[in-house]
């Protein structure tokens, strides 16, 4: 067995899943304050793309109608420090945990946030195609929102955050 088999995956030069690294993920829907496109969101995704890499956090940021979906995994006290700051943050309530706990490992490993937002990519069209179950994401379960959310990273509907602009 040669040393390529134990190569670690790699973000920007550093190792992304260090062996024995505890991760930890949080899956939450919650109702924005202000309408989609807003400036609310354009900083939101700038603060993701200053903090998520430095803060070794990976992840997926969604936006439908209303609602605010997002998937957060990394080292616990970089989950638990994010998680607190979203707790507080007043651009937008009623927020609901959909999962929360340990994982093997990441999801999103190379995406510092992976970005979608309706109309151009919906989790109701995703159901839809799927021939059923709950359309309305705020309802949905953490099951259905990880796939709908692993899909469109793989067909490259999602875009990263740290590539926006600005
Ligand atoms: C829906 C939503 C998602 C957010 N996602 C992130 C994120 O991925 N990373 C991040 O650093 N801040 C995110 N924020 C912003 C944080 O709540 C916080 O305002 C930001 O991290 C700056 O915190 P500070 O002012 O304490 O430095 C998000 C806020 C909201 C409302």
């Amino acid at each position: 067995m040669g040393a390529e088999q134990f190569r670690l995956p790699m973000m920007k030069g550093k190792p992304l899943i260090m062996r024995h690294e505890t991760l930890m993920c949080w899956l939450y829907v919650s109702t924005a304050k202000a309408p989609p496109r807003s400036q609310d969101d354009a900083l939101i995704y700038l603060q993701a793309k200053n903090r998520n890499h430095r803060d070794a956090l990976t992840g997926y940021l969604h936006r439908e109608g209303k609602y605010y979906v997002q998937y957060v995994e990394g080292p616990p006290e970089s989950v638990n420090q994010l998680r607190a700051r979203i707790d507080e943050d007043p651009r937008h309530h009623d927020l609901r945990v959909l999962h929360e706990g340990p994982v093997a490992r990441r999801r999103f490993a190379d995406w510092d946030m992976a970005l979608t937002r309706a109309p151009d990519c919906t989790f109701r069209d995703f159901q839809a195609r799927r021939g059923g179950g709950e359309t309305d994401i705020s309802k949905a379960s953490a099951r259905d929102i990880l796939a709908f959310m692993e899909e469109a990273v793989q067909t490259g509907q999602a875009r990263c955050v740290s590539q926006m602009a600005g």
